[in-house]
């Protein structure tokens, strides 16, 4: 397979579509989302291949509560079972996992599980998996400028102050945001970190994009020319 000439540091995916793939097949909605799990294994494993250091994932937004209890009791029911499943894959395959967002309002149950995951794989030297569950990123920067404020009063701060606050500290920011299923919104995601990301939008489903779909963004990301604010270095 041809290779890509530069791959980037850290990938985040706004995962959509899974309730409209389900539809289109006369299911219910928590079978698109059983469905986008397996995505969610699939882009991993490519994310491994590539050797891509960070590969994050809008799991669970903090308006996601607003749907149906027994769709959001479902999500979170999918989640555990595929720590479960999935634990051993992940330790062999040197993954890190980060899950990252407010987690005091999950099930105890849930949580325990989160961090006896993120405590099995903290070893890990290859891809880090970050999850972003019950985020949203007016969320992430008011607690950040929150705690900024009680732990140094009086204090100005500088945006790099800032980056050690936020949910996402020592995570780079991503260099590709994907985002599936032809919605073209950021949907109150990483809005702080996403001031220099290349935007990738395509209307495959999430439940149906794998790692063919994942090879096509990278190879699209290749082709940009990011500039940060500044002209080409080699003046062309
Ligand atoms: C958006 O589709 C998808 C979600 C809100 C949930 C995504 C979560 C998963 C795929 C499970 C993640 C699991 C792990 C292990 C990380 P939608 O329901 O908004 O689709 P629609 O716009 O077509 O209705």
């Amino acid at each position: 397979m041809e290779e890509i000439s530069k791959i980037p540091q850290h990938v985040s995916i706004i995962m959509d579509g899974n309730g409209r793939w389900a539809k289109a097949r006369g299911k219910v909605r928590l079978e698109g989302h059983k469905e986008g799990v397996e995505s969610v294994r699939a882009c991993l494993e490519f994310a491994v291949e590539m050797k891509i250091k960070y590969l994050s994932l809008f799991a669970f937004s903090t308006e996601n509560w607003g749907r149906p209890s027994d769709e959001v009791q479902g999500l979170w029911a999918l989640m555990l079972k595929a720590i479960e499943r999935e634990t051993k894959y992940l330790i062999k395959n040197r993954v890190r996992v980060l899950m990252l967002g407010n987690l005091q309002q999950l099930d105890p149950d849930l949580r325990l599980a989160i961090e006896g995951l993120m405590e099995a794989t903290a070893g890990g030297q290859g891809t880090t998996l970050v999850v972003m569950i019950n985020y949203s990123g007016k969320w992430d920067i008011v607690q950040a400028a929150n705690r900024f404020a009680e732990e140094n009063p009086g204090k100005q701060m500088l945006p790099e102050d800032f980056d050690r606050y936020l949910i996402t500290a020592g995570v780079p920011d991503p260099d590709l945001l994907i985002r599936t299923s032809g919605e073209e919104r950021i949907s109150n995601y990483m809005l702080w970190q996403t001031a220099y990301t290349e935007f990738y939008f395509t209307d495959t489903l999430w439940p149906d994009f794998r790692k063919k779909e994942f090879r096509l963004a990278i190879e699209e990301y290749a082709r940009r020319d990011r500039r940060f604010g500044k002209v080409k270095q080699n003046n062309e």
